[in-house]
């Protein structure tokens, strides 16, 4: 396999769709290897996402990372991991309908390219908007859902875990029935 994301990349950076790129430091496409089978998606950049231009870097990100680790996936090497908008949205408000109107080609593009046979919405935005509108994360995360030959899931946002860390046993399951999917398929990290 070897998924390209260039085109799609270089045309994100000089989007002006909608007014985020005029506060933008950084547009935020995405890390990791877009040859993996496994896609995670966030809502949006925060500050310091935005000032790197890298997705889920601040304290969130490194709770992120702790439990990606601890189930044998890197941010690097074994997943890619987006966010709905590209761009952050000022004082980090939810997404407003029209600007996630406007930047889903793109994820639509990173599905189309990637074909991941996982998809895991960090965060009720992100699985409100890709699994369904009433998603609830309290009652549906780490359910996996099939659509179009893919798995959905969703489960907590870490800024929400650091918010309330009585959170934290319950999303650490959901990676733990992560890893059992992954070995279910034969997908290799
Ligand atoms: N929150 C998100 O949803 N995505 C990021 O990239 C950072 C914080």
């Amino acid at each position: 396999m070897n998924h390209d994301f260039s085109a799609i990349v270089s045309e994100c950076k000089s989007c002006t769709k909608c007014p985020l790129h005029e506060t933008r430091n950084n547009v935020v496409f995405g890390v990791g290897n877009p040859d993996a089978e496994i896609l995670f998606v966030g809502e949006a950049p925060g500050e310091n996402e935005d000032l790197q231009g890298e997705p889920f870097v601040g304290r969130g990100g490194k709770l992120l990372d702790l439990y990606l680790n601890g189930i044998g996936l890197d941010r690097k090497e074994n997943i890619y991991i987006a966010n709905i908008l590209k761009c952050r949205p000022p004082h980090n408000r939810d997404p407003k309908p029209e600007e996630a109107e406007q930047c889903l080609p793109y994820l639509r593009e990173q599905v189309r390219i990637m074909q991941p046979k996982i998809l895991v919405c960090v965060g009720r935005i992100a699985a409100q908007i890709i699994i369904s509108k009433d998603f609830k994360v309290t009652k549906e995360h780490g359910i996996f859902y099939e659509r179009k030959g893919m798995l959905l899931m969703g489960t907590f946002h870490p800024a929400a875990l650091l918010r309330d860390p009585s959170k934290k046993g319950d999303c650490f399951e959901d990676f733990l029935k992560l890893q059992d999917k992954i070995r279910e398929l034969g997908i290799k990290i």
